[in-house]
């Protein structure tokens, strides 16, 4: 049975290891372009030994976004800045993932910093944002009106999908999330909390449904067949009126048949109004992952709580998740996956990283077992001066640098 340190093939890309840094968006992109924010802070958690990174939800369009200051691909131009962090992600031993997604009635946001309040059209940075429905999420969060989409529109979206996709295959990318979640633009569609179009797009869950296949098929007929591609939904809103779980697990077999390759399964995000959110729950959603790969029979990720090294292990020595997803422990902490090796006694935590890292720090060791991580129980007494002395002259007799990256 793998653990959290086995490697993991979905088509023809294998991960060093189940772990994937989940998608985040940063607020630091300008006209939507990646930049050397970018390079430093995505290239550090391949370095520190990350399997999979996604960067953040990276617009389709420029009404997209979730703010201005946020990332997107719907122009040519974007994909340079997008091209030198895949390839720095790929130098660092990881695989660069992109997820692509539309922010709908939930954009034209300030940053978090700035107050996190929705910004009228009418203001500077702001702009009318669309979705299934009239019905905007709700005063006070985002109470602007939403204009809701013709068909023309919801093609015209579709084929910005497929734009988006073939870009990010232009710029290196190995992996594709859709962004299905969230109470974002396909996530809106799937709830009848913000879907209630009388047309072929709203009402029955096939009808509700029906945006996000049509997605995923617009997607998949540009995206290469060997390299990934997966979704996330947002397959509970924890509300009577909502999504159900249900729904979501019959949604994602109708993806499967679609070409899916795997589920990241996520909250709606339709309403702040949740009765019971299990959110805060450590592993929370793993369970239901596991339902959705027995049911559907497709390999499953997941995220929300699984910064607990042993958690995590649990999940992918269990067999419930092939993948497991870090959001706030990756922002914590770039080289979670060698802390979280060394807290689990694997024999060769260093092996996680760069050769060239893993070098140094398993034949230069410095002061004592420690070397910046906190110690895992049971470690033997720092070496003296003259054992480490005698040991780093043995070691670079015997072994040889390894080159790191060079021309790849
Ligand atoms: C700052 C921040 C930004 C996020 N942005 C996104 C995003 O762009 N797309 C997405 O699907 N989830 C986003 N999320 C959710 C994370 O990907 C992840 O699912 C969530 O933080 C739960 O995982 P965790 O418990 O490991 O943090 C964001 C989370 C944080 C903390």
């Amino acid at each position: 049975m793998p653990d959290l340190f086995s490697p993991f093939t979905l088509k023809d890309v294998t991960l060093r290891n189940r772990i994937g840094m989940s998608p985040m968006t940063m607020y630091h992109s300008v006209d939507g372009k990646m930049d050397d924010y970018h390079l430093m802070y995505l290239g550090a958690r391949a370095a520190g030994g990350f399997g999979l990174v996604i960067p953040e939800q990276v617009a389709i369009a420029p009404d997209g976004r979730t703010s201005v200051h946020c990332a997107g691909i719907w122009e040519d131009a974007q994909v340079e800045g997008h091209a030198r962090v895949t390839a720095m992600i790929k130098k660092m031993g990881g695989v660069a993932g992109i997820q692509l997604g539309h922010t709908g009635r939930n954009g034209s946001e300030q940053p978090p910093w700035a107050g996190w309040g929705q910004i009228s059209p009418d203001e500077p940075d702001g702009w009318q944002v669309r979705g299934p429905s009239d019905i905007p999420y709700g005063a006070p969060k985002r109470p602007f009106p939403v204009h809701p989409l013709s068909v023309e529109e919801i093609q015209q979206l579709h084929r910005q999908y497929a734009d988006a996709a073939r870009r990010a295959a232009d710029a290196g990318y190995e992996w594709l999330e859709m962004h299905f979640a969230h109470g974002y633009l396909a996530s809106s569609f799937f709830s009848p909390l913000a879907n209630q179009r009388q047309d072929a797009y709203g009402g029955s869950l096939e009808n509700r449904a029906r945006f996000l296949l049509e997605a995923l098929d617009a997607v998949r007929a540009v995206w290469p067949e060997r390299l990934p591609l997966t979704m996330r939904l947002g397959s509970d809103d924890f509300h009577p009126d909502g999504v159900q779980f249900d729904e979501a697990v019959t949604a994602i077999g109708w993806m499967a048949e679609h070409g899916l390759d795997m589920a990241d399964v996520s909250q709606g995000g339709n309403t702040d109004d949740m009765r019971d959110p299990i959110w805060n729950d450590p592993s929370a959603w793993v369970a239901r992952a596991a339902r959705v790969k027995r049911e559907v029979g497709i390999p499953v990720a997941t995220s929300w709580n699984l910064g607990v090294p042993a958690n995590a292990d649990a999940a992918v020595r269990s067999g419930d998740l092939d993948l497991v997803l870090l959001g706030r422990p990756a922002l914590a902490n770039p080289h979670w996956p060698v802390w979280a090796a060394r807290e689990l006694g694997h024999p060769e935590p260093f092996r996680l990283l760069p050769p060239d890292t893993a070098f140094w720090l398993e034949n230069f060791r410095g002061h004592g077992p420690s070397i910046g991580w906190p110690e895992p129980a049971g470690v033997p007494a720092p070496n003296t001066v003259a054992e480490e002395a005698e040991r780093i002259t043995l070691a670079a007799d015997s072994v040889p640098v390894p080159s790191v990256g060079a021309g790849d």
